[in-house]
């Protein structure tokens, strides 16, 4: 089935009854878009009696037709669920997996609620609250600290090509002198700002150094996109969810994304400390500064644009810091 808005509600009514995912008994009231959304297809379905959220993948990324994405990634977030879900302790932040359907590349989930993700403590003065804060790091941490045994580790996919499409807008387009993406049509002086850090080739050798190790394989299985977009504030709860570039690798690669948002987010400081703390385990800080360093850097001037509330000037201090935590850790 191919997933739209368009969909009439008694064909998706049917198709969800002919899979068992919604009984006789129940009905469509209507389709919705539930949230931002730039990769897959995500619609939720408005029942009488319980909502579902549907996601499907295509072999393209949906908001940009022109860049392929391999299809297969949605399975590859159904196992990051399936397998996250097998640990008590995180099923509390995760929505449940109602359904897969591999053949038309659509899985569906438990909704969560209407809430919002966190992108709104990119604006001003939007600290995030300490407790969600707090959650936020939990999960990660008890995420990380699971050691599964070497077959689970084994059968998991290596989810490469998704991999290797990130790499691209992680590792190599934000460092492309003339990459056709003019940064000042996001904010005029930014692209003369960006040449500062596309000509340093110092900062670019260990870039790519970092992206040899982006794409090696590890044992911590990671959410792979941890930023405020992949979380959402429902009933005045934390929840994750959008685990799709998940893989096994660094733990200093989930926990270095995320000290990346919460300073281009400009939480305080103070915040951004305890986030370490609670983090804790055995972690190589220097890298997970390299990492932040990179998300940064990433999403200043890269194509991965944010609702950044920032100042060039701003802008400026953050690249030199990223810059400076790539560049000063061997
Ligand atoms: N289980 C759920 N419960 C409630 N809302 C959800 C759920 N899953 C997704 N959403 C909503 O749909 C939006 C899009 O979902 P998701 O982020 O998984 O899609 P995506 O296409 O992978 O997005 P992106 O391009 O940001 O990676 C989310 O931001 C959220 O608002
Ligand atoms: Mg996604």
């Amino acid at each position: 089935m191919e997933l739209s808005l368009d969909i009439s509600r008694s064909a998706m009514l049917q198709y969800l009854q002919d899979k068992n995912w919604m009984e006789p008994y129940e009905e469509v009231l209507r389709l919705e878009k539930p949230g931002e959304g730039n990769m897959n297809v995500v619609v939720r379905v408005v029942g009488d009696t319980r909502n579902l959220i549907l996601k499907q993948s295509r072999a393209f990324v949906n908001k940009y037709p022109q860049i392929p994405a391999p299809i297969e990634r949605i399975g590859v977030e159904r196992q990051f669920y399936t397998l996250a879900a097998s640990l008590p302790e995180l099923r509390k932040y995760l929505p449940w997996v109602v359904g897969f359907d591999a053949k038309s590349h659509l899985m569906v989930l438990e909704d969560l609620g209407k809430g919002a993700d966190y992108t709104f403590i990119y604006k001003k003065e939007q600290p995030m609250a300490a407790e969600d804060l707090s959650a936020a790091v939990e999960f990660l941490k008890v995420l990380h600290a699971q050691k599964f045994d070497s077959e689970t580790v084994r059968a998991f996919p290596d989810n490469l090509a998704l991999r290797k499409l990130n790499h691209e807008h992680l590792f190599v387009y934000p460092y492309m002198e003339d990459n056709g993406f003019d940064l000042d049509t996001i904010q005029p002086g930014l692209q003369a700002l960006a040449m500062t850090y596309k000509t340093d080739s110092a900062l670019k050798q260990k870039v790519l150094a970092l992206g040899e190790v982006y794409l090696s394989a590890g044992s911590t299985l990671l959410h792979g996109d941890y930023y405020p977009g992949s979380w959402l504030r429902v009933n005045a709860r934390f929840k994750v969810i959008d685990p799709e570039f998940c893989f096994f690798g660094p733990a200093e690669y989930d926990l270095g994304v995320m000290l990346a948002h919460l300073r281009m987010a400009q939480q305080p400081e103070a915040d951004i400390e305890k986030v370490v703390e609670q983090y804790g385990g055995e972690i190589n800080s220097g890298f997970v500064g390299q990492i932040e360093g990179m998300e940064i850097l990433r999403r200043i001037i890269g194509l991965a644009q944010l609702p950044l509330e920032l100042t060039l000037e701003e802008k400026e201090a953050l690249l030199k810091l990223a810059a400076k935590k790539i560049t000063s850790n061997a």
